[in-house]
């Protein structure tokens, strides 16, 4: 595997399941895969899961790892061509990534949206010039308009705690102070409608995502209908993608936020939140804290998929 940004590069999804699996029952069974060859892990953004679990992967697999906080002690990148650099920006992407792949084997990329200009973010610019002029194999850590490492970490956590072989999963929208990317909801439901769960999405009006992740999911605009019977709720704040309000806050309205009330109405479900999470915002103290969240589990399993994704990505080399 060359790139990691989607449920389609992992090849079919249950080997992938299997392989996780396998993965999770002896982390350190592939430990001689990463001798000699070094994962460069960039953040463009800020993390605390995404960088440790991926680093604890690396890890595992016997990779050494270097991390570079672009914003803290880098130079400051210029992104785009044709731009005279006469202001803050020292150097350009474009001499900046051959230099940085030279010192590694694979690279990860945490880049977010800048939720400003949708074209640009849906084109993944940043990424995109990493898988084009690396050479090197590249996965996101959370891109502009993707999170694959967290919906793939879910969607084990999800098999792991299932009870019916075909779980209803709802995706609901939740109230949240700042304006979020798309991305983990983007990739969720890319990820739920690879498997043949019965997937829900609600949300405000106005908070439709992109077709080409949400394809034929049941879009339910009353959030406490969508919650019937669900088995797994997945909280998760996004801001606006339609035009013309793209990465604008429409709503704050806690009566989305999910309460013990709103998960009365489910199947006694599971409640998931990729974390960081606001509480009291998205989620109330006590449902979080409940023996129904499996909020730790979920964290816990992004060691797994990024242990997965690097296996994969050492046997291309
Ligand atoms: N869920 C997740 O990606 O967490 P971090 O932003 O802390 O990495």
């Amino acid at each position: 595997m060359r790139t990691f940004t989607s449920v389609a590069d992992l090849g079919p999804l249950d080997k992938a399941l299997a392989m996780a699996a396998e993965i999770k029952k002896d982390r350190y069974a592939f430990t001689e895969l990463g001798r000699n060859k070094t994962l460069l892990m960039i953040f463009f953004n800020s993390s605390l899961r995404t960088r440790l679990s991926t680093q604890k992967a690396a890890m595992n697999l016997g990779m050494n790892v270097m991390v570079l906080d672009v914003n803290q002690g880098a130079w400051k990148l210029e992104t785009e061509r044709g731009v005279v650099m006469d202001g803050d920006k020292a150097e350009h992407l474009l001499e900046a990534i051959p230099v940085m792949a030279s010192y590694c084997d694979i690279i990860g990329v945490r880049s977010f949206a800048g939720l400003v200009d949708k074209a640009e973010d849906y084109e993944e610019r940043v990424l995109n010039q990493f898988i084009k002029y690396s050479g090197r194999p590249v996965f996101s850590m959370e891109a502009a308009t993707c999170h694959p490492l967290q919906a793939f970490a879910d969607l084990i956590t999800i098999e792991e705690f299932k009870e019916v072989e075909r779980p209803k999963v709802v995706l609901t929208w939740a109230p949240h102070p700042r304006a979020l990317p798309q991305a983990v909801p983007n990739s969720f439901a890319e990820w739920m409608n690879a498997t043949d769960y019965d997937f829900v999405i609600t949300h405000p009006h106005g908070y439709e995502l992109d077709t080409k992740f949400t394809c034929s999911a049941r879009i339910e605009y009353d959030q406490n209908k969508a919650l019937e019977g669900a088995d797994f709720v997945y909280a998760k704040n996004w801001s606006a993608y339609a035009d013309p309000n793209y990465g604008k806050i429409l709503s704050t309205d806690r009566g989305w936020t999910i309460d013990s009330a709103k998960m009365a109405l489910t199947n006694n479900a599971r409640f998931m939140h990729c974390l960081p999470v606001r509480r009291n915002m998205i989620v109330t103290d006590d449902v979080i804290e409940s023996e129904r969240s499996i909020v730790i589990p979920e964290a816990a399993n992004r060691e797994i998929s990024a242990t997965t994704v690097l296996k994969m990505m050492l046997e291309s080399l």
